[in-house]
């Protein structure tokens, strides 16, 4: 019953709703990768934060059904997909971080192979997805060169544009801009911003800097566990007058780490910056504004 109004306000208002709760994974081998998260995501971009191992891919891919969770569920637009997953993968577009299928097919062709894959039946349709998706993604010069000849930038755009075939309401991309250049990854990332008007995307990446450049909600995950959730602004807010630097001498290193709370190190021109997190002024210490990059080295910190 509960579900009943969700289920309207999406079907009348392009507002979709995914909600994880409880969620917890653990592997054939024992292995927990999934510590009880919730998680409330609303239409527009969530980037989800977390250095290597921390558990993203395997949330994702929970996410889009290609493994059950052990205990909690998910809930896309009212509709329990850990029991109903056909309707998830309808509205799905998936870039999955080992997207490895480039055979000796034009882009168009292996498009249309994906297209009739996702169900989309009539011949025009798909072709007229097609090329407009090939335009989206800057890739119509292209659509009849093999996909093995592409570049890595080249490579991710076909990528989001099979994703966006069937015209989702919910996009997941992990890590995909690992392996770009600069240029291609601005070019990525404001293709993903254009398309995250009425729909869902959910980016994951141990990049900070491009989650502060495009996601309005963001979650902080280590070890299978969720660390912070919230709206990158707020989070960077917490952090007020919290945030010190200093410069050291790199053998005082150790001293600094036994007496105070570093968040980071890093030399600069030869000299150690160390940033530290406290409450109150440390001596000697001057006070630093607080950016992402604070806030997720905190709260790794925080928990080890
Ligand atoms: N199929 C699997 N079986 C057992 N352990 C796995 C499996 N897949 C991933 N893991 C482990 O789960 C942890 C999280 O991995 P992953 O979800 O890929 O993290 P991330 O995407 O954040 O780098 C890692 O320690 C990894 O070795
Ligand atoms: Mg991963």
């Amino acid at each position: 019953m509960e579900t009943l109004p969700v289920l309207l306000l999406s079907k009348f208002n392009n507002m979709n709703t995914l909600s994880i709760n409880n969620l917890s994974l653990t592997y054939k081998n024992g292995f927990q990768a999934i510590k009880n998260i919730s998680l409330e995501i609303g239409n527009g971009m969530f980037g989800l934060l977390g250095p290597n191992g921390a558990g993203k891919s395997s949330l994702m891919k929970t996410i889009v059904g290609l493994q059950k969770p052990t205990s909690g569920n998910i809930i896309f637009n009212g509709i329990n997909i850990s029991k109903n997953p056909d309707y998830i993968k309808q509205n799905l577009g998936f870039l999955p971080q080992d997207f490895g299928v480039y055979p000796k097919i034009s882009a168009f062709d292996l498009l249309e192979h994906i297209a009739m894959l996702k169900g989309i039946k009539d011949r025009s349709e798909r072709k007229n997805q097609i090329l407009s998706l090939l335009e989206k993604v800057n890739l119509s010069d292209f659509r009849n060169k093999e996909v093995h000849t592409f570049s890595g930038g080249m490579r991710q755009r076909f990528g989001v544009a099979q994703a966006l075939l069937g015209n989702p309401k919910i996009i997941i991309v992990d890590e995909p801009t690992a392996g770009l250049d600069p240029e291609e990854r601005n070019r990525f990332n404001s293709l993903l911003n254009d398309i995250s008007k009425e729909v869902i995307v959910i980016l994951s990446t141990h990049l900070v800097e491009d989650v502060r450049n495009l996601c309005s909600e963001m979650a902080i995950m280590n070890k299978g566990e969720l660390l912070k959730k919230g709206k990158p602004n707020e989070l960077i807010a917490q952090l007020d007058q919290k945030i010190w630097s200093k410069s050291i001498d790199k053998n005082e290193l150790n001293n600094y780490h036994s007496e105070y709370q570093i968040i980071s190190q890093q030399l600069i021109e030869r000299e150690l910056h160390i940033t530290t997190f406290s409450e109150v002024e440390p001596k000697e210490f001057i006070p630093v504004n607080p950016l992402l990059e604070h806030v997720y080295f905190h709260s790794l910190t925080q928990k080890m």
